[in-house]
């Protein structure tokens, strides 16, 4: 395990910060098998009618709001700006807190 991290390291030492390109692709990846089906690949879709698309979103603002869902399954304590669903909540219950920020940083870099 150790050497593959070493390996996708060295092989991605470029433009960008190797650490930002491993938690990007982990976001990406994580983004298309939980978000991609309501919220759009690009992030530019809407699952409904009332609130804009989350591409761009500040990734800070994109981690509280998934925190706050993944919560809400234990203490039923949430605050978003557009209704609430339990949709959001079965997509949110399982990811890490390091899938959560990956997912983030990747929505936020969606435009
Ligand atoms: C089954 C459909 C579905 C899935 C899967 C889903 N969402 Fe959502 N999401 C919604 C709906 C519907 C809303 C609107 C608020 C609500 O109903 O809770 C929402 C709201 C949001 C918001 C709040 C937007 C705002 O303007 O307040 C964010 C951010 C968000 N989702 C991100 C994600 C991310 C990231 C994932 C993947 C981990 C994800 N969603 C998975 C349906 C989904």
């Amino acid at each position: 395990m150790k050497r593959v991290i070493l390996a996708v390291l060295l092989a991605s030492a470029g433009l960008m910060a190797a650490g930002d390109t491993v938690s990007l692709d982990n976001g990406a990846k994580r983004y298309m098998q939980k978000c991609a089906v309501c919220h759009g690949p690009k992030a530019d879709k809407t699952p409904i009618t009332k609130m804009k698309p989350i591409a761009g979103m500040k990734a800070e603002k994109v981690a509280r709001i998934l925190v706050n869902y993944q919560n809400d399954a234990d203490n039923n304590d949430l605050r978003i700006s557009h209704g609430y669903s339990q949709e959001m909540v079965n997509a949110t219950v399982y990811l890490s807190q390091k899938d959560i920020d990956d997912i983030a940083l990747y929505v936020s870099s969606l435009k």
